[in-house]
């Protein structure tokens, strides 16, 4: 017996009745409610403060269970095999007979679909028999979590259970990329990058223009935000400013914290929001003006750490 299993049994049956358990998963902690009931599925919009627009990946434990909801094409097919569990999404054409909530995919004849390669994730939904649908469990635009007690700081009462999977190793959300047949685009920089999925297809693989991501990522121009103003690509920090060191630009403060010391974009990326927040409260505490955060090589897994901060950086959106 799993010193976890008895969480299962209470996160089941509390999806199973319409509530809301973050659960852990590689990436982020999700906020999962049971992908094919509406009110559950509103419940996690209104407990995000998330715009009705921007919609959900639902999460199974395979191909099997996702084969039920949406179409996968051989190209689909190729890439699931290879890369699930693990942190690829992938957005397909929606069944026609497919029982997820509208209310999840916000409209679209498409659904996002990824399966978690976490052991309570895979226990959860599998123990549900049907898919979560779970967004990152945080309120939204704010700072996404990778431990339980980010998401208690962010959401408290609003969540029914927190399934306790300490941190989650990946620390970035999954790399979401669009399938159409036999046609590839990339939607949204994540755990998995993109020379990955090239180097498995065979074939350089398009990135969606910023117009078109509108259409759906709902890769809202300001997200991830902490309450500090961030300023990117910086390697001296002012006085009054909080830093994100990097590599070889690092500096002895105490209000400052390091992604990755050997300059290493792996442990960078599983450390990414902690630091936010952790810099987040430093700044607050002491009255800071904002954060600094040091350049990160765009290749690899840097071209998400930046795509993070870049949105952590831009102007705030109204209400978002
Ligand atoms: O790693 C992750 O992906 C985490 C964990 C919990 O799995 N989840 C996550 O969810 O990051 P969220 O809701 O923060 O981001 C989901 C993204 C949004 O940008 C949304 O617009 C996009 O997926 N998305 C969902 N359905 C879509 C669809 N049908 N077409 C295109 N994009 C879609
Ligand atoms: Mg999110």
């Amino acid at each position: 017996m799993n010193e976890n299993a008895p969480d299962i049994g209470k996160a089941t049956e509390i999806i199973r009745n319409g509530g809301l358990v973050a659960m852990p998963t590689e990436t982020v902690y999700g906020l999962a409610a049971d992908a094919c009931n509406d009110r559950a599925v509103a419940r996690i919009f209104e407990a995000k403060g998330r715009p009705q627009f921007n919609p959900l990946i639902i999460h199974v434990t395979g191909v099997d269970m996702a084969r039920r909801y949406v179409a996968f094409s051989p190209l689909a097919e190729k890439l699931a095999d290879h890369f699930w569990p693990g942190a690829l999404t992938l957005v397909l054409a929606r069944r026609e007979d497919s029982a997820i909530s509208r209310l999840v995919s916000a409209g679209l004849e498409t659904i996002a679909v990824r399966a978690p390669n976490h052991q309570l994730a895979q226990k959860l939904i599998n123990a549900i028999d049907r898919p979560v649908a779970a967004p990152s469990a945080n309120r939204s635009g704010s700072i996404s979590p990778t431990k339980p007690e980010h998401v208690r700081d962010s959401l408290g009462a609003k969540v029914d259970l927190i399934l306790d999977g300490g941190r989650c190793i990946v620390g970035v959300e999954s790399t979401i990329v669009k399938v159409d047949d036999d046609a590839i685009t990339l939607l949204r920089p994540g755990g998995i990058t993109k020379e990955e999925i090239e180097q498995q297809l065979g074939c350089a693989i398009a990135t969606a223009d910023k117009a078109a991501t509108i259409e759906a990522p709902g890769m809202l121009a300001s997200h991830y935000a902490p309450n500090a103003q961030i300023r990117l690509d910086v390697t001296k920090p002012k006085n009054n400013e909080a830093f994100l060191g990097f590599g070889t630009n690092t500096i002895e403060s105490p209000n400052a914290l390091t992604l990755s010391t050997d300059g290493d974009l792996q442990e960078a990326a599983a450390n990414l929001f902690d630091c936010l927040h952790r810099l987040d409260k430093m700044a607050e505490k002491h009255g800071l003006k904002g954060i600094a955060c040091a350049p990160i090589p765009m290749d690899g897994l840097g071209i998400a750490i930046n795509d993070r901060l870049s949105r952590a950086a831009a102007p705030k959106n109204d209400g978002i």
